[in-house]
């Protein structure tokens, strides 16, 4: 599809979007003065501040200044990119997504793609089925049934059970028309290594469907049924695959999306069966790693949900190291890290099944920081019998915790230090300074770029912005007043994302588009496209008399700000003439005072 078509296509889709029906699938909203209120699905509120407008195409929230047209709205509930917000929504309304040409090497590579998707859904369902109606698969129902796993669970996850067969998966793709070759291609089955052929890669195991975010499947992970059985690895994994990268994926994520999203945190867990446990307990919140350590991408994969990451791994020293080792990654991230440590050693899975959820969510309510964590561990394996013990630990402690600014915290720290390895509090304070002497870096921890806040704006600037709103709503509903305004006023006197509003609306103008016609999400960057929603909905109870009462009013406002300006520039020039040209001098004092009439004239008015 070309960017022409494309642009085509979405404005087909948009042209038959009501922002009502999309919104109100989400939310529930009811009617107020000409637009719609709801409860804003986007942060934690309880009175209504999120807002639709049928007749803008717009949504916004007053409380979390989110904002935009109904694909914008998609995009943010259902956590996926504008254009897949689009394609829903097509979807939606059952309409054909245009099709465009593809390279023979494309259309190889696409229908290969399609092809290996297919095999990995259709080995879910065999598994599945087997699992649920065949007598083969009664020992993979006992299995789960003891391990305390519902018929409920089993269906949510897609559980599956694979026959202690060599071949039964194959010959069932194979069957299907599917090509060996592609089947081996997802790492379901293996070559023979001394005959031609192939044979099954799982056999007489549990099968957990391991899903990318959308909810295909791309791998399995498969369970042995006895835990006695030595010669076989308790787990077997889908090899690395073009569609299977361990790296990039967490298991349960799919499902647990939304609910990252609205705790505000995921807890990450070891094991499949943590996840499982956990998720069917109604800890939703919750993925789990693939056995394999705890990555970038996997960070990059949690903020795009939360800022906070809790990591729940098992007690036992291998899963300590890993969450040790996890801590550094997840922090260069920006993320915020707590670690839950489970009692008895037992694992998140025994640990719910055995105590239940409220004792589970203590656990977590209770999740200690980054330092708290890093120093109980330190000092868990210190040697307290010798100075030389308790030095070294400190050493390792200090690393950790002279990322701490705040004195009052600081202090805290340095007195807990001092109790755990009994020194004395004076010493860990001398220390303390002087490592952060000699690591200037450690005490600044890098920052992500900063999350967007609210800055104070004093009161000039705070008439500045709302006499831009006026305008900018004046200037919607009539675009010749744009001209005006180009006129009176200065670009410079905007901030940023207005005068990108600006311009975009001048385009528009001189493309002989109306206004309102504007593809706002497309042609504005995101910041602005929310800004102007916001404008606009701000306005859309407004009389529009009283309006031009205040456009009047607002455009003085703003002259009045370029005036004072362009004075106090003027008196500050003055002042650099003053002794060496005389005549510059008198010209610029001149020039000043007429404009500071100007300034009385409108204050007059
Ligand atoms: P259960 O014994 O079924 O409760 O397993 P678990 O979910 O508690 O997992 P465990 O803590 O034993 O291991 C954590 C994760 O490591 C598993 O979910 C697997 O992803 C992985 N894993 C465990 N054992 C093996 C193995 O033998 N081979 C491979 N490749 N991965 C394994
Ligand atoms: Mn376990």
């Amino acid at each position: 599809m070309g960017s022409a078509e494309l642009d085509e296509f979405i404005e087909r889709v948009n042209e038959r979007t009501d922002i009502y029906s999309v919104v109100s699938r989400y939310v529930t909203l009811t009617q107020k003065s000409g637009r719609y209120w709801g409860r804003c699905p986007f942060h934690n509120e309880k009175t209504a501040s999120f807002s639709v407008s049928p007749d803008k195409g717009l949504f916004y929230c007053f409380g979390c200044h989110a904002g935009g047209n109904a694909f914008k709205f998609l995009s943010l509930i259902e956590n996926i990119t504008y254009f897949e917000a689009v394609k829903l929504q097509a979807q939606r309304l059952g309409m054909d997504l245009p099709t465009r040409k593809y390279s023979p090497e494309e259309e190889r590579r696409r229908h290969e793609e399609k092809s290996l998707f297919k095999i990995n859904e259709f080995a879910q369902d065999f598994y599945h089925e087997c699992l649920i109606k065949t007598a083969r698969g009664e020992v993979g129902r006992k299995y789960l049934a003891a391990r305390g796993i519902t018929a409920q669970t089993v269906e949510t996850f897609k559980l599956g059970y694979a026959p202690d067969d060599w071949d039964n998966l194959l010959s069932n793709l194979t069957r299907r028309g599917f090509s060996p070759e592609h089947i081996e291609k997802v790492g379901l089955i293996v070559r023979r290594k001394n005959s031609s052929g192939f044979f099954d890669r799982f056999r007489g195991r549990v099968m957990i469907p391991i899903n990318d975010i959308f909810g295909h499947t791309v791998g399995f992970g498969g369970r042995i049924l006895k835990a006695e059985d030595e010669s076989n690895p308790k787990y077997l994994n889908t090899p690395e695959t073009v569609l299977f990268n361990k790296r990039k994926l967490l298991f349960g994520l799919d499902k647990s999306n939304r609910a990252i999203s609205t705790a505000g945190a995921a807890i990450v867990v070891e094991g499949y069966m943590d996840a499982i446990s956990l998720f069917s307990a109604g800890i939703k919140n919750v993925v789990a790693t693939l056995g394999t350590a705890f990555t970038p991408e996997h960070v990059k994969l949690i903020l795009r949900y939360a800022r906070k990451i809790i990591f729940c791994y098992d007690s036992d020293e291998a899963g300590q190291k890993a969450t040790l080792r996890a801590l550094p990654i997840v922090q260069a991230a920006g993320a915020e890290v707590f670690i839950v440590k489970v009692p008895d050693g037992k694992d998140p899975d025994e640990f719910i099944r055995k105590h239940g959820k409220e004792n589970f969510d203590k656990l977590i309510e209770n999740a200690e920081t980054l330092i708290d964590y890093r120093m109980k561990y330190v000092i868990a394996r210190a040697d307290l019998n010798s100075i030389g013990g308790k030095k070294a630990a400190l050493q390792e402690i200090l690393p950790v915790v002279v990322k701490i600014q705040d004195k009052v915290i600081r202090n805290e720290y340095e007195k807990k230090i001092a109790a755990a390895l009994l020194l004395d509090e004076q010493l860990v304070g001398e220390e303390w300074r002087k490592f952060s002497l000699n690591n200037p870096s450690a005490d600044t921890e890098k920052k992500l770029p900063a999350v967007k806040q609210k800055i104070p704006v004093n009161d000039a600037e705070l008439l500045i912005k709302e006499a831009f709103e006026t305008i900018l709503r004046m200037i919607w509903h009539d675009g010749d007043t744009l001209d005006y305004i180009s006129v009176m006023l200065p670009r410079e006197i905007f901030s940023q994302v207005h005068q990108e509003i600006l311009s975009r609306l001048e385009i528009c103008r001189e493309e002989g588009r109306r206004l309102d016609q504007m593809s706002a999400t497309k042609e504005l960057s995101e910041e602005a496209n929310a800004e102007l929603s916001r404008i606009l909905m701000k306005g859309a109870n407004n009389p529009r008399d009283t309006e031009i009462g205040f456009f009047n009013d607002a455009v003085g406002i703003l002259r009045r700000a370029v005036l004072e300006k362009k004075y106090k520039t003027l008196l500050a020039q003055a002042d650099e003439y003053k002794v060496s040209d005389k005549e510059t001098y008198r010209k610029k004092v001149q020039e000043s005072l007429k404009i500071k009439r100007e300034i009385d004239k409108l204050k007059v008015d």
